[in-house]
């Protein structure tokens, strides 16, 4: 298996993310920043939790990463038309930090472990860019606690063809509740984990990003050459996502698991 970011960087995509922010996502974080820190976010995307984080930590300094060339270009121009002066972006891979060993006093890292294929080897390079006694956040969905209402047997589907998606891009649903375990296997101590929901309010926000996730398949995955689904299914699907958005009565919640560690 190849590893593969399943969400990919269509506008849906980027523009889903981009609805988030510090406050709303990386809220867990927020009391271990301090004034002066130097931060990385890894897999930052289009940065907008990134800005938060650089604001938080003024003077110091937030570097963000991630290893798609458009994601920095966009979070490199929010800074700048924010006026934000102590962000820099570039990109990089996880496995492979361009960072001399204990660089950094926090790293932060939001909605990118469950497309690693690779978790503990991403967590030995944090490690080795940390300083000692620095802190390190991670905060991943866990598929496992999606709560869904009022469900019919082709939005289980929908949900099931999603995460299975994610499964063969090597990416892991689950790993949300592994991610204490991950922490501690990696060598950090005073582990502190914690969860919680994200309601999807209007409940369209999720479900046309991942209407039109499972409808690109076909293109993107080669889905139908690879024998996983055909086109009636697909329409299916997607169907079934955007007359739940619809629904008067419908309910969408995202479990978000959080953990935080130390290099001592
Ligand atoms: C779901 S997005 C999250 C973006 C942002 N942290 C947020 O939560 O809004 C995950 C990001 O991780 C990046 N990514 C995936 N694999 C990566 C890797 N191996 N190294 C660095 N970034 C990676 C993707 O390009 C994508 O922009």
């Amino acid at each position: 298996m190849q590893e593969k970011y399943t969400p990919g960087y269509s506008s849906n995509a980027t523009n889903f993310m981009a609805k988030r922010s510090l406050d709303t996502h990386g809220a867990f974080f927020k009391p271990y920043l301090r004034p002066g820190m130097k931060l990385l976010d890894c897999g930052c995307g289009p940065g907008t939790i990134a800005l938060g984080l650089a604001k938080a930590i003024f003077p110091g300094t937030l570097t963000g990463i991630d290893r798609e060339a458009s994601q920095i270009q966009i979070a490199a121009e929010s800074a700048f038309t924010q006026g934000v002066s102590n962000a820099n972006f570039l990109e990089a891979n996880i496995y492979a930090l361009p960072f001399a060993d204990n660089s950094f006093d926090a790293i932060f890292s939001h909605a990118l472990f469950e497309h690693l294929q690779e978790p503990t080897q991403a967590l030995r390079e944090l490690w080795r860019v940390l300083k000692p006694g620095g802190i390190v956040g991670l905060r991943s969905p866990d598929w496992g606690g999606f709560l869904i209402a009022p469900s019919t047997s082709e939005l289980e589907k929908a949900f099931y063809y999603y995460k299975w998606l994610q499964q063969q891009n090597s990416g892991n649903p689950y790993v949300g509740r592994e991610l204490r375990a991950l922490l501690r296997q990696s060598g950090f101590t005073n582990i502190k984990a914690s969860a919680s929901y994200q309601c999807s309010e209007p409940l369209s926000e999720a479900t046309e990003y991942l209407a039109l996730r499972i409808e690109a398949s076909a293109k993107v995955d080669g889905a139908i050459e690879k024998g996983w689904t055909d086109e009636r299914s697909l329409t299916a699907m997607s169907h079934a996502l955007r007359e739940w958005s619809q629904h008067p009565d419908g309910f969408f919640a995202t479990s978000w698991c959080e953990v935080v560690g130390y290099k001592i």
